[in-house]
């Protein structure tokens, strides 16, 4: 199992995180999974909405830190893991509808997804947490182009350099959510959006959502954010920041200058 499950309900694909015991943090083959079910949802006549949900009482404590630890600056480059790429690249370009229920943290990329997500719900009491800077490394997903864009300057360097939590009713604030609501509600009303969706003319949502987005400005983005990111994945900063986090301690950066 790949700690991502995929469930048709009726016209709506629902991709579920099913990794609770790790905080649905994701590793390479659930970013394939979530890949793969986006990527078939828009190819699948039958199909008119997706929603992302969990499992668990967290969304996602985003990637997977031990497989960000594995990061080997000696590797070739056709040895890094594709599946977040593509996962990146297929959720940036897709043409149908996304809706996401967020309940407890989205941590990481759990959060710059949601740029990616047309329709937001979160629980009463989630949060969304960007703590790329304290982890040393840089904003990816395109959110450093789609956070800004969306949030201000301000409060976007607030989120990735101090990684501060950003409460739900902040997020709506912000405009990154359309609704919250009771922690048992977040996936009932997710369905009901995903219902009504499902209901409208799915010619119209997709050219709405294409004049909405500019996927290649996100991909251009992406391969800059990425080639950062895969320098910053080997530093020493951030062999620092990963250690402390599996040996449940406060990283030392002072002692790199
Ligand atoms: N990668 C790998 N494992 C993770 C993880 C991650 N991103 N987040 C949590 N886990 C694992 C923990 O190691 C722990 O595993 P164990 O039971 O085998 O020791 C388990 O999930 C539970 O995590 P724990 O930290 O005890 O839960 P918590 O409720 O106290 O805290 C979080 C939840 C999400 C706040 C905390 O786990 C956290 O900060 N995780 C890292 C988030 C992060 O920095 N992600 C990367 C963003 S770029």
């Amino acid at each position: 199992m790949s700690g991502i499950r995929t469930e048709a309900h009726g016209d709506v694909l629902e991709l579920v995180f099913d990794r609770a015991e790790k905080k649905n943090a994701i590793t390479d083959a659930m970013y394939g999974a979530l890949a793969d079910g986006i990527a078939a949802a828009d190819a699948d006549p039958a199909l008119r909405v997706v929603l992302i949900r969990s499992e668990g009482d967290i969304f996602t404590a985003g990637n997977d830190l031990g497989d960000f630890a594995k990061a080997d600056a000696s590797a070739p480059k056709s040895d890094l893991p594709r599946n977040v790429t593509r996962f990146l690249r297929t959720i940036a370009a897709a043409e149908k509808p996304i809706v996401a229920a967020v309940q407890g943290a989205a941590v990481g990329v759990g959060t710059t997804m949601l740029l990616h997500c047309d329709y937001v719900v979160m629980a009463e009491g989630a949060s969304l947490i960007t703590p790329f800077v304290n982890l040393a490394l840089v904003p990816e997903a395109a959110s450093s182009l789609l956070l800004p864009a969306r949030v201000g300057h301000p409060r976007a360097f607030a989120m990735f350099a101090l990684g501060e939590p950003v409460p739900a009713k902040a997020a709506l604030d912000w405009g990154l959510a359309n609704q919250v609501v009771p922690l048992e509600e977040v996936t009932p009303a997710a369905r009901a959006v995903a219902a009504k969706l499902a209901e409208k003319p799915l010619g119209a949502l997709i050219a709405t959502k294409k004049l909405m987005r500019d996927p290649a400005a996100a991909l251009a983005r992406m391969e800059v954010e990425g080639e950062v990111f895969a320098r910053r994945l080997v530093s020493a900063e951030a062999k620092e920041a990963f250690a402390a986090f599996a040996e449940r301690r406060k990283p030392d950066f002072r002692k790199f200058g």
